[in-house]
C-alpha cells in the first residue's frame, strides 16, 4: 500500500481564466471527505494562476513535463527547478501522449526523472501498453521495460520514492477502462518488480477513470489512488472521485 493520492491531468484546456476558476473550485472540497492528496496538472503556462488560486487549501500542483536538462541555452524547455519555484510538488514524467506523439523514447523519459528528483519534485512515472501490444500478450513486458529504463538510470531506491502510473493506452480517453482485475494484476507485478522497498511506492491507475468505476479500481489492494484526464476537467465529477480513494 501507497500513500492514496488522487490527481487531475488537464492535458492541453483552457485559459488562465477558466484554469483558475476551476483551480478555486476544486479548492472548495471538504479536505475530510477524502483519504488521498489531491494534485492538480494545469498546463504548464497556467501553474502560476493555479498555484495562487490554491494558495490556501491542501492541494498540491504538478506540471505535465520537464525537461531533462539544467537551467541553460535550452531555448523552450523548462526546468524542473523552474517548476518548484512556481510551487510545483509533482511532475508527469513519460505520459503515452508524450512518448507516442513527442517521440520521447525510455531514455529520455528516465533522464527527466532524473532531472526532476534531482530538484526535488516528485516524479509521478507514467507506463502502459498499447492495445496491439495488449493483444500481443506483451503487457507485462513493456510496462516492466518502461520502469527498468529509470532504475538502470538512477537505481530502484529512487524509483521507489517516486509514485508509478499505470495507463493502459487503449483506455486513454477512449471511455473504456481496463477492468479492476486487468488493472490490479498489472499493479501487482509492478509491485513485485519494486521489491520490498516497493510496498509502500504509491501506484495509480489512470484511464478513463469516472466517478462509475472509480470505487471497483480503487478497491484493488495495489492500485492506491488514480491519475484522471478528462473528468478532471469538472471540479464535482473530480471531487466526487476523490472521495472512493480508500484509506
Ligand atoms: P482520461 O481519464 O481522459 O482517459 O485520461 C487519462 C490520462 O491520460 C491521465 O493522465
Amino acid at each position: 500500500m501507497g500513500k492514496p493520492l488522487i490527481a487531475g491531468n488537464w492535458k492541453m484546456h483552457g485559459t488562465a481564466e477558466s484554469a483558475r476558476k476551476l483551480a478555486t473550485e476544486v479548492s472548495h472540497h471538504n479536505a475530510q471527505e477524502t483519504a488521498a492528496e489531491i494534485i492538480i496538472f494545469p498546463p504548464l503556462v497556467h501553474i502560476s494562476a493555479v498555484s495562487d488560486a490554491l494558495s490556501d487549501s491542501s492541494i498540491s500542483v504538478g506540471a505535465q513535463n520537464v525537461s531533462q536538462y539544467s537551467n541553460g541555452a535550452y531555448t523552450g524547455e523548462v526546468s524542473a527547478e523552474m517548476l518548484l519555484d512556481q510551487g510545483c510538488k509533482y511532475v508527469l514524467v513519460g505520459h503515452s501522449e508524450r512518448r507516442a506523439i513527442l517521440g520521447e523514447s525510455d531514455q529520455t523519459v528516465a533522464e527527466k526523472f532524473r532531472a526532476a528528483q534531482n530538484a526535488g519534485l516528485i516524479p509521478i512515472l507514467c507506463v502502459g501498453e498499447s492495445l496491439q501490444q495488449r493483444q500481443q500478450d506483451a503487457t507485462l513486458e513493456v510496462v516492466a521495460k518502461q520502469i527498468s529504463a529509470v532504475i538502470d538510470l538512477v537505481g530502484l531506491d529512487r524509483v521507489c520514492q517516486s509514485v508509478i502510473a499505470y495507463e493502459p493506452v487503449w483506455a486513454i480517453g477512449t471511455g473504456e477502462t481496463a477492468s479492476p482485475e486487468q488493472a490490479q494484476d498489472v499493479h501487482a507485478v509492478i509491485r513485485t518488480q519494486l521489491g520490498e522497498a516497493g510496498r509502500s511506492t504509491t501506484l495509480l491507475y489512470g484511464g478513463s477513470v469516472n466517478k462509475s468505476n472509480a470505487a471497483e479500481l480503487f478497491k484493488q489492494p495495489d492500485i492506491d489512488g488514480g491519475l484522471v484526464g478528462g473528468a478532471s476537467l469538472e471540479a464535482d465529477e473530480f471531487l466526487n472521485i476523490a472521495q472512493l480513494v480508500e484509506a
